[in-house]
């Protein structure tokens, strides 16, 4: 299907900006943005570049010698699209597509891209496109002939003494309003989603972590050529979720999800959330992380957080594989070997070698037949919705009822119980 679309030639820059302090290291910046623009389907990366600059120039971003040297880049890789890491103003934006002759995509604009593109539940669906017009309300300096084509018309027509921009300012506002209207039902149908969830026959394992851990890598290592044939229904609705034979047997599906990025604009971050909304679903998570990366410390930390604030809880098991350990020095691999060694949720891991992969995949089937407890529980007859989903789930051992409501004995998962209070 993909193959079908046309490829745009996309051109990579880093601006390097000295005057700002918390600039990020220029080289690991520059790749992390090729890799976010090689996330797009439709797009291939004729070039990448950091382009250091001393100050910003307000109205053009870089000085016009860079402009004149970056465009003969550009032309030179037959580039038909700037893909700029780093905020980019409405003005600067229209001055330099103008000065470049291409098309320019800043950051927010990349990850909003991405996002559309995995956007899976109803939900994520809502909410990327709520961030998109937000982001395109700012940006209503530029042509609305533009602005009409990337989001396939809104039918935008002025009042009598409504000014172009008014007027698209207005069409956005109100669509942005049906949008929020849209989100508030699917938010409180939610809990019917997550029960349908909850019938899927087999545990659900997804992979979280960092952008370019190696999450993709792993997965389709972990899936391999046994998937198409296996479940189709997975396998053709969705290209992320399959499912998979462990080696002990057990049968999961494998979610992969959308990597985690630092800085995200905070238009963004209800709609990365949405996209991420599996992960409270899942049985047990894989963070994946490369931990031949410098800043492998506080990436984990940023992923640990967004889990957390997401009410991912203890209850869920997590285990945490340290990827691309072929990339370490020997004396550094070993020492972190034997780190993990010491934590039975920790594995060094290499998704390219296969280093480490069928210890961590034992112990996912291990965490996946979790220790189950037995309680008494008493619902009121007026929650007899929680008490269809103890049924839904199979783990009503007895029940009676009587004047106080209905009297259940249940055998149950941290997990489950942690569902059902969640309920
Ligand atoms: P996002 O889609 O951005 O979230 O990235 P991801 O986590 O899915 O990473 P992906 O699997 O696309 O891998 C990123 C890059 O790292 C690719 O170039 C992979 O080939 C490489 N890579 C992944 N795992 C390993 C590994 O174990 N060793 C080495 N040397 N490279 C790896």
């Amino acid at each position: 299907m993909e193959d079908d679309r046309p490829v745009t030639r996309g051109y990579v820059v880093h601006p390097d900006i000295r005057t700002n302090p918390d600039r990020n290291a220029p080289g690991p910046a520059l790749e992390e943005a090729v890799s976010l623009a090689v996330a797009l389907p439709d797009l291939e990366v004729a070039g990448s570049e950091v382009v250091p600059l001393n100050k910003v120039h307000p109205g053009t971003l870089f000085g016009s010698g860079k402009i004149e040297e970056l465009k003969a880049r550009i032309k030179a890789a037959g580039a038909g699209l700037v893909l700029v890491d780093g905020p980019v103003s409405p003005v600067q934006q229209r001055n330099l597509e103008r000065a470049l002759e291409t098309k320019l995509l800043d950051r927010t604009g990349l990850i909003l891209e991405i996002f559309s593109d995995r956007a899976r539940t109803r939900e994520g669906v809502l909410q990327v496109e709520m961030a998109h017009l937000s982001y395109q309300r700012t940006r209503l300096v530029r042509a609305w002939t533009h602005l009409e084509r990337q989001r396939g018309g809104l039918g935008f027509v002025g009042g009598p003494g409504e000014t172009q921009i008014e007027a698209d300012r207005r069409a956005i506002d109100e669509q942005l309003n049906r949008l929020r209207k849209q989100l508030d039902k699917v938010v409180k149908t939610r809990k019917l989603h997550r029960a349908a969830r909850a019938k899927v026959p087999f545990p659900i394992v997804a992979l979280v972590g960092y952008t370019n851990a190696g999450k993709s890598t792993l997965f389709n290592r972990l899936t391999g050529a046994q998937v198409m044939a296996k479940d189709m229904l997975f396998a053709t609705l969705d290209p992320t979720m399959r499912k998979v034979e462990l080696e002990t047997g057990d049968e999961v599906i494998l979610s992969d999800t959308v990597g985690f990025i630092s800085d995200l604009p905070t238009q963004l971050v209800a709609a990365f959330r949405a996209t991420l909304e599996e992960v409270l679903e899942a049985d047990v998570i894989v963070h994946v992380r490369d931990i031949s990366h410098p800043e492998t410390e506080s990436q984990r930390a940023q992923v640990m957080t967004i889990l957390s604030d997401m009410g991912v809880t203890e209850a869920t098991p997590l285990i945490e594989v340290w990827n691309k350990g072929d990339l370490l020095d020997i004396e550094v691999a070993d020492a972190l070997e034997a780190r993990a060694d010491r934590d039975p949720d920790i594995f060094l891991t290499s998704a390219v070698t296969g280093r480490g992969l069928r210890p961590m995949l034992e112990r996912v089937s291990e965490r996946l037949s979790a220790p189950r407890t037995t309680e008494d529980l008493v619902l009121p007859y007026a929650q007899a919705r929680k008490r269809a989903w103890l049924h839904e789930e199979g783990i009503v051992e007895a029940e009676r009822t009587d004047d106080d409501g209905y009297h259940l004995r249940v055998n149950w998962t941290a997990r489950q119980k942690a569902r059902f209070e969640r309920l």
